[in-house]
């Protein structure tokens, strides 16, 4: 298998081969998805949830996102590495510089990943893209504003919603993103907004018409504690191997089986 790069993916949306993305945490279960073929890893701040315990992304630290992306990395070969920008390593672009260069130069990562589309989130994008850190942007249900959103609810419901969250997509492809993450929001927007911008959308809880998939690997072995997010899937559930259920959402991705109409909002 050939290594799958920035500019590989870009070419995979031009020929309408979906990406495969999912989360790892840890060396082992990088492994995992290294010989399922899995495209993307992302080292996931749904780490301070499925493997932290906490109740939310925002207690998760640089230095502890730094550990477990370089825990990833001695996993992988071919797998292309994203790892999350912890909260409010945001906070001016000073700091995404510095979180940036610490995924990069110790965690290993090839790509990091930033939530929303304000204007300090486009001047990080930027800053960080031309010192040659590809980014990856994430919008609509973005997690680390599970305060300001009052929960993890879904985001672009109304036009003027949807309007907004299709404005910040061009907006972040603009700032030099080269990767977009569509989390939690209605079929039809995620549809326009993989239309609308060139690089390649990855969706969770987003439909089947993003150019790619991602789900948090406890989800899809149906260990996180609690109910099942109604995006997710058990791939586990009537398979006898972690690798047969990553195997089997890999396949999934690929044919276009996952998401069905079950996992999906309109
Ligand atoms: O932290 C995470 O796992 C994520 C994905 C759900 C996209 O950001
Ligand atoms: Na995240």
């Amino acid at each position: 298998r050939k290594p799958v790069t920035v500019p590989s993916l870009r070419a995979m949306k031009t020929e309408g081969r979906r990406i495969v993305m999912l989360t790892a945490y840890d060396a082992s279960f990088a492994h995992q998805l290294e010989m399922a073929g899995v495209d993307v890893a992302l080292v996931g701040d749904s780490l301070g949830m499925v493997v932290q315990g906490h109740a939310s992304t925002l207690p998760v630290t640089l230095d502890q996102m730094v550990y477990h992306t370089a825990a990833v990395s001695r996993g992988l070969r071919a797998t292309l590495l994203v790892a999350d920008l912890p909260f409010m390593s945001d906070r001016d672009t000073a700091h995404a510089l510095e979180a940036g260069a610490r995924l990069v130069g110790e965690g290993n990562a090839a790509m990091v990943k930033i939530e929303g589309g304000a204007p300090h989130v486009l001047e990080a994008i930027n800053a960080l893209s031309v010192r040659a850190i590809p980014v990856c942007a994430h919008l609509g249900l973005t997690p680390q504003s599970v305060h300001k959103f009052g929960g993890f609810r879904i985001q672009g419901r109304e036009e003027a919603a949807a309007a907004r969250v299709l404005d910040e997509a061009r907006a972040v492809e603009a700032a030099g993103a080269e990767l977009l993450v569509l989390e939690g929001m209605p079929v039809a927007l995620a549809e326009r907004i993989t239309a609308a911008v060139s690089i390649p959308t990855i969706g969770i809880g987003a439909g089947p018409h993003c150019d790619g998939q991602v789900l948090v690997l406890h989800d899809l072995l149906g260990v996180t504690p609690g109910k099942r997010p109604k995006f997710s899937k058990d791939f586990l559930q009537g398979r006898d191997s972690v690798s047969a259920a990553i195997s089997a959402f890999v396949d999934e991705v690929r044919s276009g089986a996952f998401p069905a109409p079950e996992h999906c909002f309109n």
